[in-house]
């Protein structure tokens, strides 16, 4: 093999040029990848002994996209990728595209300006750059739907989600999937090209499958009618639409020029600066200082859960849908039944929509163990308790499994808030006990928060670390304290919140302006959905908060059609409840709480920035590692809008300088509340950032 450089080899196998990638973790397309590609393209067309050219990759996958640590950090060095790609699409020689792996975004750019694409059975071919807040800036939006038809690629590119090497050989994305070796298969194929005369394919003159749409603006409007909701506030996948309709109506290179105006347009904004760095806190998330990635692991092949409730079903499905068979304890067999009952829902809804077949249903139930005695899970290597959260009750169980449980064991608890060295320290093996807090809906939310104990041992933490990956969760590690990171943060949003309505403000003007923030939904109607008396005590209530007086006549949330907001029976939508209305007005009368109107700006401020504050603490503690795992937890646990990159990127964003000033104004009604962390403060006084 002849070395083209560092990254770059070429050799010439019988009679066909191998231009071999190799630079780890992913070949992102780098600037040493790109002239590794450009002179190696050069050195193979210029060669007479060879007759076709095959790009093939080592490493775990084919070429994963732009390197986006480049991505907007100045213009790129060395070889544009325009020029690697102009320079395989006209070769004179068949150039074909050898992929393993994953072909994502400019990596499936670049085998899209081959004439042919080979993939082994296991390939997945995508264009994910809508998750970073971008769009296929390198032709692919022009491209793709010459293949695959605008429909398909308005969701390829719309979506983000990848498709499998079946799928992409019906559609026609690649030629041949590769059973054997994939080298040698790709130079098979390019022997075949050669020996038919087979033509050099480029996808950009063929017309064939975008002409047909052309005049027909409801074949694309379709899919963006269909997302608009769940597109809610992102550019992106607006962006990449209108890239497609350009393919769909312009010329090749006219819609080539749409695109890399809208591409630079994304790459210049905060959208994609926040989504991009989203993607590196996600990752970031994983790594741990003090529990190296080289830390032993308990193997998990069998797992106990403890109560079959909103969390434990939800936990439940989470491992068996990867084949870890569970026990599930109750203490009747009703409550059993009905848990059971939910998760066969589940699974039944997914069969309906498709994506499970009914046997894989039955497959997933037939790994469930249903029980009501705790002795059953001698033989577990993992229990996560999920019963009510009541501390005596959960010391109680915890005492059991020490008795019960294997040597080794994990010993976890679900518990959202409670203290994770209290439950440890009922048992005789604190090393195993640790927190797994899942959110509600447990088998949907990606996130999962690891509370580790005092006492926690290492590997302990890194098998639930890797487990929460295994299971496809974001795993953020926390410490102990009440909340830990994410439901601590929402306490002092919570306060503003209730003293917003007192002021002036009413429910859904709070709710309105965080929606609009980006937010799924705000603290009344969260607080309807959840149960307005979640934690209310109807024995010792004595209308001393509007909560109290909410639930005291008999206005408990959605399950009663009433609550901050008025629900028609049948029908979740909040409608403003003159009698809510009245109930916040009078307690604030009698309260002597002065009205005013309290502008959007300061509801967005006074509810975000105790977040902020309370986020700073959570650093200053250590009871999260960094502040981009806080941002992890947000994004992924709570709904926060991901184009914002979480609050304490937001943060970060808007200047602490700038914060701290805010709160200092707010601090002249409430000091006390208003008293900025030392961690904020002092980076504030710096002009410095949270990291
Ligand atoms: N650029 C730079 N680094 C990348 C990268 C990329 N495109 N893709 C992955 N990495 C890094 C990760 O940060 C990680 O680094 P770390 O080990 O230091 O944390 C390492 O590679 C391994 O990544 P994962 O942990 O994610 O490994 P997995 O095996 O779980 O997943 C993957 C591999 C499916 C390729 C996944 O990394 C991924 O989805 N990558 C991003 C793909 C993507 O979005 N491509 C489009 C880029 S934008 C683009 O191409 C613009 C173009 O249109 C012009
Ligand atoms: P739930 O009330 O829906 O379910 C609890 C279940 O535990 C009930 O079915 C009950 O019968 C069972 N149970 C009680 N004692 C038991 C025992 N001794 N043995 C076996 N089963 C027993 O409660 P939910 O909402 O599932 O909460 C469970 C835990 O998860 C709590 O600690 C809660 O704080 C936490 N959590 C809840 C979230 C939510 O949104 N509901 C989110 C994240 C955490």
């Amino acid at each position: 093999m002849a070395a083209i450089n560092d990254v770059t080899d070429l050799e010439i196998r019988d009679g066909i040029a191998v231009l071999t990638l190799d630079s780890p973790p992913v070949n992102a397309l780098s600037a040493p990848v790109r002239d590794g590609l450009y002179k190696g393209m050069q050195q193979a067309i210029a060669d007479d002994n060879a007759a076709a050219v095959v790009l093939v990759c080592a490493g775990r996958t084919f070429i994963a996209g732009a390197d986006i640590t480049e991505l907007g950090s100045g213009g790129p060095q060395g070889a544009s990728l325009t020029d690697v790609q102009d320079m395989m699409e006209s070769s004179p020689k068949p150039v074909v595209a050898a992929i393993h792996g994953t072909a994502l975004g400019g990596g499936l750019e670049t085998a899209l300006c081959c004439h042919y694409r080979v993939g082994v059975p296991t390939a997945l071919f995508g264009l994910p750059e809508v998750k970073l807040g971008l769009l296929p800036g390198a032709g692919g939006t022009q491209r793709l739907p010459r293949i695959v038809g605008p429909e398909m690629a308005v969701e390829m590119v719309g979506i983000g989600e990848p498709m499998g090497a079946e799928k992409a050989l019906e559609v026609g994305l690649i030629s041949e999937i590769i059973k054997g070796d994939l080298t040698e298969g790709a130079i098979a194929f390019a022997k075949k090209l050669v020996a038919e005369n087979r033509p050099l394919v480029r996808v950009r003159d063929d017309d064939s499958k975008v002409a047909p749409a052309r005049g027909k603006p409801e074949i694309i409007d379709n899919f963006r009618k269909a997302h608009a909701r769940k597109n809610r506030g992102f550019l992106a996948p607006e962006y990449n639409i209108q890239c497609i309709e350009a393919a769909v109506e312009l010329p090749f290179e006219e819609g080539l020029k749409r695109e890399g105006e809208l591409f630079r347009e994304l790459l210049k904004g905060p959208q994609s600066a926040a989504q991009r760095y989203m993607f590196f806190a996600e990752r970031q998330a994983a790594k741990i200082p003090d529990v190296p990635k080289d830390t032993s692991q308990i193997p998990v092949r069998k797992v106990g859960v403890i109560g079959a409730g909103t969390m434990g079903g939800g936990i439940t499905m989470n491992f068996v849908n990867v084949g870890i068979p569970v026990t599930i304890i109750e203490t009747a067999q009703e409550a059993l039944d009905r848990g059971l009952a939910v998760v066969r829902r589940n699974y039944e809804n997914s069969a309906k929509k498709g994506k499970l077949t009914q046997d894989e249903v039955e497959r997933r139930m037939g790994l469930i163990t249903p029980s009501l005695d705790m002795a059953d899970l001698g033989d577990v290597d993992m229990v996560i308790e999920a019963v009510f959260e009541n501390m005596d009750l959960k010391r109680e169980i915890f005492t059991k499994l020490d008795t019960i449980c294997k040597q080794g064991a994990i010993l976890a608890t679900n518990t959202s808030a409670l203290d994770i060295n209290e439950i440890a320290a009922v048992t005789k093996r604190p090393e195993s006990v640790i927190g797994t807090h899942f959110f509600s809906p447990a088998n949907v939310m990606k996130l999962v928060e690891v509370v580790r104990g005092d006492k926690t041992a290492k590997e302990v933490i890194a098998t639930c670390m890797a487990l929460g990956k295994k299971i496809d969760k974001i795993p953020v590690l926390a410490g102990v304290c009440h909340g830990f990171i994410g439901n601590r943060m929402l306490f002092g949003r919570r306060v503003q919140a209730d003293k917003l309505i007192l002021e002036g403000a009413t429910p859904k003007r709070v709710d309105d302006v965080l929606y609009e923030f980006g937010l799924p939904m705000g603290p009344f109607a969260m607080s309807d959905l959840a149960g307005v008396d979640v934690g209310w005590n109807p024995k010792t209530s004595q209308g001393g908060s509007v909560r109290d007086r909410l639930c005291e006549a008999g206005r408990r949330g959605q399950k009663t059609n009433a609550g901050y907001y008025d629900y028609k029976e049948g029908d979740r939508t909040p409608v403003e409840s003159d009698v809510a209305l009245k109930i916040i007005r009078d307690f604030a009368a009698e309260k002597g709480y002065p009205q005013r109107d309290v502008s959007d700006q300061e509801i967005l401020e006074r509810c975000l920035f105790p977040m902020i504050n309370e986020g700073a603490k959570i650093l200053e503690e250590g009871i999260a590692i960094r502040a981009s795992d806080i941002d992890v937890v947000w994004v992924y646990g709570y709904g926060w809008p991901v184009y914002r990159g979480g609050p304490m990127y937001w943060a970060n964003s808007l200047g602490l300088d700038k914060v701290v000033a805010r709160m200092e104004e707010f601090a002249k009604d409430d000091p006390e509340f208003w008293k900025p962390a030392g961690l904020l403060a002092k980076l504030a006084a710096e002009g410095g950032k949270f990291q």
